[in-house]
């Protein structure tokens, strides 16, 4: 993960995630932030508790700072917020007690019954089937697109959208849960515009960083409004946390800490701290990671038992694709899928013969994760969806963690002879 030194004085995303956002005078020198974990905070006064409710309820500019109750805010909410706004480029971010409730925060903060979502695929099972489900029982509809590279077959997909209503969001995830599809981000934002001039009003851009995350990706400076990241995943690292965020400009950030604040949907105090620990050694072992999964992948795409490796390293840089990734991202990430030469037994097989590598679903932790998605995450999925996409019954996907390599092969290999 090379990255050009900035020109001006900004500190780079290293020491951002290391300490930005927190401020040891305000808590007794202690170097570390602490933990939080009061659900209430004492107002100095009357009229503080007054000035602090005008500020917080609606934007009165009256020098009013602190907190009121935890759903609202929080200091260890602060500070993570700060050093997630930093990393992705935003103005503002909003943290949310997971992934699934930042994507429900943006979906039913800026969407009204009779609008349409325009999405690319596949996307994780849960948005898909939040989408398709709950979302839709609301009068939102949703349309997606399978090619995110190609202008005049995305215009197509946005005329395709707009018969069914107004526009109301653009939403990519790239690259995409389980196949590392990758959707051009700067296309997503020029489409949203020609939507707009159509429509008369230009849906919002919004992209799910979760599989690259900040330190390999920054859909914002792309052109996206909004950067939204399952930091349960990359972020804490160490599987033992549930978070979301949002980064974008500080106007839309408003809007979703409104809608948190009365969906109740907040990231605790507790998760918050262990999130602001775990950034700090983010981008130590995101590193370490992609370098074992690149490893992996080429064991897995020499191997005569497997049939297919999405692994984004080996996109063919002439391709639209390949063209898209170097563009757009500074690293492949750890997380991938393969495809055995066998069905659903054959799947089984492998997992149940794992040692080392844990048979469980997620991403993003120190440890190895290996699933079968079309029966654990896209089990939601309906097969002829998923089989579209490319996800059928001897399809695994892969978080390749930071364990020695020569141990990952070692266990890949054996279990690859149960196969
Ligand atoms: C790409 C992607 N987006 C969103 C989510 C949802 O995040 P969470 O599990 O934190 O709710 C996931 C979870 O696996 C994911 O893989």
């Amino acid at each position: 993960m090379s990255r050009a030194k900035p020109k001006s004085s900004a500190p780079h995303p290293e020491t951002i995630a290391v300490g930005h956002g927190y401020d040891p005078s305000a808590a007794s020198g202690a170097a570390k932030p602490p933990a939080y974990l009061s659900s209430t905070f004492v107002y100095p006064s009357a009229a503080d508790a007054k000035r602090l409710h005008e500020a917080f309820f609606d934007g009165a500019e009256n020098g009013a700072t602190g907190h009121i109750y935890g759903r609202l805010g929080h200091p260890g909410l602060d500070i993570v917020e700060a050093r997630l706004a930093a990393l992705d480029g935003g103005e503002d971010a909003a943290c949310f007690a997971s992934g699934m409730a930042a994507i429900t925060g943006i979906l039913l903060g800026f969407l009204a019954p009779g609008d349409v979502v325009l999405h690319s695929r596949p996307i994780y099972g849960g948005a898909d089937a939040l989408l398709a489900g709950e979302i839709a029982r609301l009068g939102i509809k949703s349309t997606g697109f399978m090619n995110g590279l190609d202008r005049a077959a995305l215009a197509a997909d946005a005329r395709c959208a707009m018969s069914e209503g107004s526009v109301g969001l653009i939403w990519g995830e790239t690259p995409a849960n389980p196949t590392a599809t990758i959707v051009d981000i700067a296309l997503l934002a020029s489409i949203a515009d020609d939507i707009g001039s159509s429509q008369g009003r230009r849906p919002l851009v919004a992209v799910d960083n979760t599989f690259l995350g900040p330190f390999m990706q920054n859909p914002l400076a792309l052109g996206a409004n909004l950067c939204m990241t399952s930091l349960t995943k990359y972020a804490g690292g160490h599987s033992d946390l549930l978070a979301g965020g949002v980064s974008g400009a500080k106007a839309l950030i408003g809007r979703l800490k409104a809608v948190r604040t009365l969906f109740g949907s907040t990231l605790d105090a507790h998760s918050a701290w262990l999130l602001a620990r775990s950034f700090e050694t983010m981008h130590l072992r995101i590193a370490r990671a992609a370098e074992n999964a690149a490893a992996i992948a080429s064991l897995l795409r020499d191997h005569p038992k497997v049939g297919s490796v999405t692994y984004l390293g080996f996109t063919p840089p002439d391709s639209p694709a390949g063209a898209v990734f170097m563009r757009q991202c500074r690293g492949a990430g750890s997380t991938f899928s393969f495809r055995l030469r066998g069905d659903e037994a054959a799947a089984f097989r492998l997992l149940d013969a794992l040692k080392v590598m844990r048979l469980a679903v997620s991403l993003g932790g120190t440890e190895t994760l290996i699933c079968h998605p079309a029966s654990t995450t896209h089990y939601a999925v309906p097969r002829a969806r998923r089989e579209e996409v490319g996800i059928d019954d001897a399809t695994l996907r892969i978080s390749v963690g930071i364990e020695h390599v020569e141990d990952l092969a070692a266990d890949l290999l054996q279990a690859l002879e149960a196969v």
